[in-house]
């Protein structure tokens, strides 16, 4: 369940261009089962119209201060008492400036100069990067920090404007989960995980290469959950399209040797380590160092050799973290999961059917959790809420104190 659920929030719409992103941030805010009221100023009403917030927010927009049928219904002051948070998306230049001097020109400002102290104020602010770059903006946005507010973004890239430069909104996706983080209690408070994911891929010859159907979407959500939960996370990425969880630090890397490396490099601090990441079994045995030709034979034979067996090896460690390994297949699902549990000495497996419409790839998943003396289902849901359900199980399961485990073989 995410921690937005049961959340209520003001969203709060100024005069940008990215304005036209916010019906999908209400659409993401509602999915998570948070409670979504929008307040517009006057300019975000020329970039979209209040109806269109009216009927995804499913709750009337508010637009003006001075209306007296309004005030008569929620006025300013119940709004500002009504939100758990507040979050500006997108925040302009314009907004920011009358938050720091304290306006209360209208009826977005009004409200943010009378939050109560509980209640939360996030930014997503997007413009010009040369306006975000701007000596006032700056100032601003320092004076806001240190009222703390929350500044989620902006992100660099290509602007509506045609100019590239860092004052992007950042996407619907990531100011869901910016604000999540924000309302989750910190179970992992300061402690390393390291998690893998995404495929990897074994090269054949400079244009080819031997690799898998995961998208690393798994992966990446619990490095995203563990993040929110307050660990400080490691992700250890194979090639994949997805952006780098808030809050996780990443590493690249292609091969399963680099991945074996890049793991052992930093284990050894680790409280958790999840591998989620597809590893190649098999790698050719030799790389070609040209673009292999085809030669007018009907068949070719390519010669494989066994990859590390990353999971086997930080299992082994005579000082080595909790051990979570994911095992992904198409028979005897429980069979092979806790083979993998036993075979190489985990203290969880994670196993999750893949083919049809489920695990590589896809947005939903199921998994079934094993440990020595235990087991639990997880019935399909999205990624993320499976990955904080997989966490709150692995809280349950660590060692109270100790950290790293110290297991002597
Ligand atoms: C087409 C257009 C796009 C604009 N986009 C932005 C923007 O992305 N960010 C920004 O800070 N201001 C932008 N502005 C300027 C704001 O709309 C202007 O400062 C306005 O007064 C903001 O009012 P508000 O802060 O009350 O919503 C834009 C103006 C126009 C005409």
């Amino acid at each position: 369940m995410s921690a937005l659920s049961g959340k209520r929030i003001l969203l709060g719409i100024s005069g940008g261009i990215a304005a036209y992103k916010t019906p999908e941030l209400v659409r993401r805010l509602r999915d998570a089962g948070a409670t979504v009221r929008v307040v517009m100023t006057q300019a975000a009403t020329a970039f979209i119209t209040p109806l269109t917030l009216q009927a995804t927010s499913a709750n009337p927009v508010h637009t003006a201060l001075l209306d007296h049928a309004a005030e008569a219904g929620m006025g300013h002051i119940e709004l500002s008492r009504w939100a758990d948070a507040v979050l500006v998306a997108p925040a302009t230049a314009d907004l920011m400036a009358r938050l720091a001097v304290g306006m209360a020109d209208d009826l977005l400002t009004t409200l943010c100069l009378c939050l109560p102290t509980r209640t939360l104020l996030c930014l997503a602010p997007a413009m010009n990067h040369v306006m975000w770059a701007a000596g006032a903006t700056v100032a601003n946005r320092d004076t806001l920090l240190t009222r703390g507010i929350h500044l989620f973004g902006p992100t660099h890239g290509k602007q509506a404007c045609g100019e590239t430069g860092l004052g992007r909104m950042e996407e619907p996706i990531q100011l869901v989960a910016a604000l999540e983080r924000l309302f989750v209690p910190k179970l992992f408070a300061g402690q390393q995980f390291l998690i893998t994911a995404g495929p990897t891929r074994e090269a054949i010859d400079p244009v080819r290469f031997l690799s898998n159907r995961s998208s690393g979407k798994m992966g990446y959500a619990i490095a995203a959950a563990a993040s929110a939960l307050g660990a400080e996370v490691t992700l250890v990425s194979g090639p994949t399209n997805l952006p780098t969880p808030q809050g996780a630090s990443r590493i690249n890397v292609v091969s399963a040797k680099e991945m074996r490396d890049a793991v052992l490099d930093v284990v050894n601090d680790c409280r958790v380590f999840i591998a989620c990441a597809a590893v190649a079994d098999y790698r050719p045995v030799a790389t070609a160092p040209q673009k292999i030709k085809k030669k007018g034979e009907q068949a070719m034979t390519l010669v494989l050799e066994r990859t590390e067996d990353i999971l086997a090896t930080v299992s082994g460690l005579p000082r080595r973290p909790f051990v979570v390994g994911f095992a992904a297949e198409t028979e005897n699902l429980e069979t092979n999961a806790l083979d993998k549990l036993q075979g190489k000495g985990l203290d969880m497996v994670v196993a999750n059917w893949v083919g049809g419409d489920l695990g590589f790839e896809s947005d939903d998943n199921a998994l079934q959790v094993y440990w020595a003396e235990g087991q639990q289902i997880l019935p399909r849901a999205s990624k993320l809420d499976l990955a904080y359900a997989l966490l709150e199980i692995i809280a349950n399961r660590l060692p109270a104190n100790g950290s790293p485990q110290l297991i002597t073989h």
